[in-house]
């Protein structure tokens, strides 16, 4: 059930994802609904890392349109090869960005952001979305997260 997800505090980033995964897998476990269990996903890793912004946006036409995520309001659209999102897609792999100042093009959604992990969604080969994750501290994200965050999108049920 949802309101079992277990929190783990002072534990190492590694540690912290893998306790989260295998309840993100129970929470999508039988769940058909793309939408419900994109607000899950955000909702559980909002929940244990507490990161200032975290969301979808899911290809549709010629954008990325936003999706399902906690956070400060967020732009909607964004083309390809925009910003850390619509370059995520074009170039299909996942950017860290440790200084989004540093990142030509980067959309400011929020001033706030200072650092942003962006992990596209494959399907069949093909880029259906990214996961999008900012923070407020510099240098928030590396190859750690890389790794167990697009372990957590492999696990949506297209
Ligand atoms: N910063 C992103 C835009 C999306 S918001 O951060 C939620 C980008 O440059 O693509």
């Amino acid at each position: 059930m949802a309101d079992d997800l277990t929190i783990i505090r002072s534990a190492s980033k590694a540690e912290q994802y893998t306790s989260l995964i295998p309840q993100i897998k129970a929470l999508l476990d039988g769940e058909p609904d793309l939408v419900a269990n994109l607000a899950n996903i955000v909702a559980a890793l909002k929940e244990q890392f507490g990161w200032l912004w975290v969301g979808f946006y899911l290809v549709k036409q010629d954008e990325l349109v936003l999706g399902p995520f906690q956070g400060p309001v967020a732009c909607t659209r964004i083309a390809k090869g925009r910003g850390v999102c619509g370059s995520s897609w074009a170039q299909a792999k996942t950017l860290v960005v440790p200084d989004v100042e540093a990142f030509p093009g980067h959309i400011a959604c929020s001033s706030l952001s200072r650092s942003e992990i962006v992990v596209p969604l494959f399907h069949n080969d093909q880029v259906m979305g990214v996961l999008d994750v900012d923070s407020e501290v510099l240098d928030q994200f590396d190859d750690i997260d890389a790794k167990y965050l697009e372990e957590i999108v492999k696990l949506i049920n297209w």
